[in-house]
């Protein structure tokens, strides 16, 4: 049985109901995160707990748990689905309101969580690379906050899909940001380029985490965005996040990007990202 939680219930994923009042449902009034599980153990549980705060945060939004309460339903929800590898679902909307833009005074807000099986990564994609194309970034001016008012990215995405790609790479004033769905990297002469953390940009927790293993390994990365230019000139562009760990793009609006194939700055960090998964995996 499939079973979510929603507002203090455990419940089968049938039964659970939200109202069509719901801000979440009206106004995409909301946030939430996509946090991976492996061998039944968050993959940097902390880190999404503290970026689902600064999303209700940025939305103003009261947080309906502590992080110890976030803790106890997560690990509740992983056991109820036997552990293993899972993508884990949390959304948390203003809750249920008659229709105004302006924020309603005392409601609770509906708080809500499922889990799915976690799909690997593709063989393929991680041996060949995958194709992206560039597009404008048409969202809106809050992109560190994780609101599910995803409409933009979905169109994006899409189009990225009929073109045959799997990622689109979002340009703002001649720079690029990150992808629809990701965060993204070039890496010219041997240096890791990632877009800063400001409002244009999902602080991503695997870009953490990318970033944390580079320092390690000592390889030189600089958190600044490359141009459009310098993107179209780079030896080697990935992309990240916690549904597709750290991919090589390695074709771009239809042109090899370097070689054509993943690149020796992917590989290096790629088998840096398995090792440390493996160490999550195998916590006791
Ligand atoms: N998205 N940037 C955007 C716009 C994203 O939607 C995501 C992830 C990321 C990467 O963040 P992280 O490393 O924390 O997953 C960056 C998730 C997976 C989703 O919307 O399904």
């Amino acid at each position: 049985m499939n079973e979510v939680y929603l507002n203090g219930e455990f419940l089968a994923a049938d039964q659970a109901k939200v109202s069509v009042f719901d801000r979440g449902f009206l106004l995409g009034d909301g946030v939430y995160e996509v946090i991976p599980v492996y061998a039944g153990h968050c993959f940097q549980l902390d880190g999404h707990l503290q970026r689902l705060q600064a999303s209700l945060d940025g939305v103003r939004m009261a947080n309906p748990h502590s992080i110890p309460e976030w803790k106890q339903l997560i690990e509740h929800l992983i056991d109820l689905h036997g552990g293993g590898n899972q993508s884990l679902y949390l959304q948390v909307t203003r809750g249920v309101a008659p229709r105004d833009h302006v924020f309603p005074e005392g409601v609770t807000p509906t708080a809500f969580a499922m889990s799915n099986p976690l799909q690997a990564v593709s063989e393929k994609y991680k041996q060949h690379g995958v194709a992206a194309i560039t597009l404008p970034d048409i969202r809106w001016q809050n992109c560190n906050i994780k609101a599910i008012t995803l409409l933009p990215n979905s169109l994006l995405k899409q189009q990225a899909q009929d073109a045959g790609a799997i990622e689109a790479l979002l340009i703002r004033d001649g720079y690029l940001t990150e992808g629809a769905a990701s965060n993204a990297y070039a890496i010219l002469d041997g240096t890791i380029y990632t877009a800063e953390k400001d409002e244009k940009v999902l602080p991503g927790i695997t870009r953490e985490v990318v970033i944390a293993l580079a320092k390690k390994a000592g390889i030189p990365l600089l958190e600044q965005a490359v141009t459009d230019a310098q993107l179209k000139q780079a030896d080697e562009i990935w992309i990240s996040s916690s549904t597709k760990e750290v991919l090589a793009i390695t074709q771009l609006d239809g042109k090899k990007v370097g070689t054509g194939i993943p690149g020796p700055v992917w590989q290096q960090i790629d088998a840096l990202y398995q090792d440390y998964k493996e160490d999550v995996a195998s916590w006791q």
